[in-house]
């Protein structure tokens, strides 16, 4: 068996508190001058350069920064379309309606399974060029049961974490009788689905489906031994964040409009909020106020949401820029939520760290240090990725 030790580390972010050699910023744990040995595809040992064991294959990464692989808890890639058009009307000035997505549907639709897993594989690439390696991928550009099997099947070939999402919003022929669509995502989709996916998802929100709607939704897919994650509070204010914290969901995703009391719940909990930056910028709504959340002692990820109608980006980097400017985070807080706070939002231990045993995910930033993703915003730092000790970009 291989080993092959990175060296020539300047900073080596490891974000784990157990670690004795590192020091501290925020939550991120710092090795100065580090090497890392892969082995296995796990991380075999870590710390100071001088100290490195002897391996088979050396790469001197000549002072480069590495991080742990970035974690994206959250995206919808499996769709077929464009839907640039929105964007730009947005741009002008009209607001942003859930209703886009049924227009997403009917191209995933029309689509061949061939066609989707291309510009998906296209899209893993493109992550994993820009440091990703874990993403979650959610269903819900087919909403009927033959379409959404496929997405949540074509999803599960590229990825462990998949989420079915069939309760995306209710598709036109079932406008006249929503109640019905749910009695469909909660039985035959729900069979269909449930067997390619860890967790379901709802989207809780004026315009897609009621409170009662979703702990229905959500209950169903809980007694199918699927995690729970919510979409909520993402255009206005609602009761989705109290609901995902009442059924134990890992995360809830957008909170942009939260109450005192969701921040209050959010706190006592172990459910993780997950903040999508590139939501707000697309779509021009106010930014979510990571700082009060992080002050709270909420637990705080950030994901791309990478979608064709809210958030058509895919760079992590470009989200830490963002949650940083805008959002309230420090540097070093919002790298953890991007990779830690992701792992937690996916409740994974394996991933999101450097430690020894930990899966070697790893990006390496041409950078002194990790500062320069928020203080560079928009320029392409990473140089190279591997996941599960493989080099992918
Ligand atoms: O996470 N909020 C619901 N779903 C997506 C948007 C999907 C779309 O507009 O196509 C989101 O923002
Ligand atoms: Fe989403």
């Amino acid at each position: 068996m291989t080993r092959e030790l990175l060296t020539g580390i300047g900073q080596l972010v490891t974000n784990d508190p157990a670690d004795p050699g590192a020091t501290g910023v925020d939550r991120l744990r710092l090795v100065a001058d580090a090497a890392v040995l892969i082995e296995d595809g796990r991380v075999a040992w870590l710390g100071s350069a001088s100290l490195a064991p002897e391996a088979e294959v050396v790469a001197d990464l000549g002072g480069a920064t590495v991080i742990p692989g970035f974690v994206d808890s959250h995206s919808h890639l499996v769709f077929a379309g464009d839907r640039s058009a929105e964007f730009e009307a947005r741009m002008s000035g009209r607001p942003y309606t859930a209703g886009g997505i049924r227009s997403t549907v009917a191209a995933t639709r029309a689509a061949t399974d061939s066609e989707l897993r291309a510009r998906l594989r296209g899209f893993i690439r493109e992550l994993q060029r820009q440091g990703t390696t874990t993403v979650e991928i959610k269903s819900g550009y087919g909403l009927s049961v033959a379409d959404e099997e496929r997405l949540v099947a074509i999803a599960a070939s590229v990825t462990d974490e998949v989420t079915f999402l069939g309760a995306h919003v209710v598709p036109d022929e079932y406008a006249a009788d929503p109640d019905a669509y749910v009695d469909l995502v909660t039985g035959p989709m729900l069979d269909a689905c449930a067997p390619h996916a860890r967790w379901i998802d709802v989207f809780c929100e004026t315009g897609a489906f009621t409170v009662a709607q979703s702990r229905r939704l959500l209950e169903a897919g809980v007694a199918r031994g699927l995690g729970v994650r919510v979409h909520a509070s993402q255009l206005g204010p609602g009761e989705g964040v109290q609901l995902a914290v009442s059924l134990g969901a890992a995360s809830v995703d957008h909170c942009t409009y939260l109450t005192d009391a969701d921040i209050a719940t959010l706190a006592g909990s172990s459910t993780v909020a997950t903040l999508l930056p590139g939501v707000e910028f697309s779509t021009r709504q106010p930014y979510p106020d990571a700082r009060r959340l992080i002050d709270a002692g909420v637990t705080v990820a950030i994901a791309c949401d990478c979608n064709p109608g809210s958030s058509f980006t895919s760079s992590m980097p470009f989200c830490i820029a963002v949650a940083v400017r805008d959002m309230g985070m420090t540097p070093a807080e919002a790298l953890w939520s991007a990779t830690a706070g992701g792992a937690a939002a996916l409740r994974r231990d394996d991933i999101g760290r450097v430690a020894v045993g930990a899966r070697a995910d790893l990006a390496v930033l041409r950078a002194p240090s990790y500062v320069h993703l928020a203080y560079r915003p928009g320029v392409p730092l990473v140089e190279a990725t591997w996941k599960d000790g493989v080099r992918v970009a």
